[in-house]
């Protein structure tokens, strides 16, 4: 037998996570107390980050914390129409949420002209090395300067996905509720019905609901909060994070479902769209 040393514990760098997104994101915080009003001990389903395929902060860099804390490696995901690999991990125990990484290609199959690729990685050279060393990079924020304001339009028009990672940098993208361990509502339309009565908009395109029993997860989510952005020639409103249900259904064997479906993932990147 392997006697497994002591695992360091993800908690402190989810509650991190937690406390970041929802400053930012207050209406996360308010459907969660939506919910914690009707009696409901809200889990989450899982956490997604995002990053650039690159060396030194890529998903292997990004998920080493939650894999010290004893997350397993799950399935690979692609995105070729918005040119990202993604990667989801399994908690340790159930209580915990699963993860689910992205990385923006920078090589072979990137949406970005090389002009733009020159600026994602003029952000990451200026990195200071010793940030990356000292904290958790899930946690790290922006660690490179404000971009121009044009900077930002020009990687929006390649890539929305460029765009919201180099304007906020390394912070949770969303969290989501998982909506098969609420005790109060049956599922997906009645946690949206709650959020839009609350006067938050969801996600349209591709349909509020995204996959259904058949793909065993069903989900939908807010679309990401307008957040105010300080850019280098000003302070401008532009899409920030947003949060997301999901409805996990048990396959043959009982279990839940453990995974993601690619092409509802697909449309749920679009949350951060700007419109
Ligand atoms: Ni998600």
């Amino acid at each position: 037998m392997h006697a497994a040393g002591p695992r360091a514990d993800i908690r402190p760098l989810l509650a991190r996570l937690w406390a970041d997104y929802t400053a930012q994101n207050p209406q996360a915080a308010q459907i969660r107390r939506l919910l914690e009003e009707r009696g409901e001990a809200v889990v989450d389903d899982h956490i997604a980050l995002r990053t650039f395929a690159d060396p030194r902060v890529g998903i292997d860099v990004l998920a080493r914390p939650f894999v010290d804390a004893g997350y397993a490696r799950g399935d690979d995901y692609t995105f070729a129409d918005k040119g990202l690999r993604a990667r989801h991990y399994d908690p340790p125990t159930d209580d915990l949420p699963r993860l689910f990484v992205s990385e923006l290609l920078l090589g072979p199959g990137t949406p970005c002209s090389a002009g733009s690729l020159a600026t994602l990685r003029g952000l990451l050279d200026a990195i200071d090395a010793g940030r990356l060393d000292a904290a958790p990079l899930a946690a790290l924020g922006r660690p490179w300067p404000a971009l121009a304001w044009d900077t930002y339009e020009r990687l929006r028009g390649e890539s929305e996905y460029a765009a919201w990672l180099a304007a906020f940098g390394f912070r949770a993208n969303h969290f989501t509720v998982a909506v098969h361990a609420l005790r109060t509502l049956a599922g997906v339309a009645e946690v949206n019905a709650l959020v839009e009565a609350a006067g938050i908009p969801l996600l349209r395109a591709g349909g509020v609901i995204k996959g259904g029993p058949a793909d065993r997860l069903e989900q939908s989510s807010t679309l990401a909060a307008p957040t105010v952005v300080d850019f280098a020639d000003g302070p401008r409103t532009i899409p920030g994070c947003y949060y997301e249900f999901a409805r996990r259904y048990p396959g043959p064997d009982g279990r839940l479902f453990g995974g993601f479906v690619p092409r509802s993932a697909d449309r749920i990147f679009e949350s951060t769209d700007r419109r």
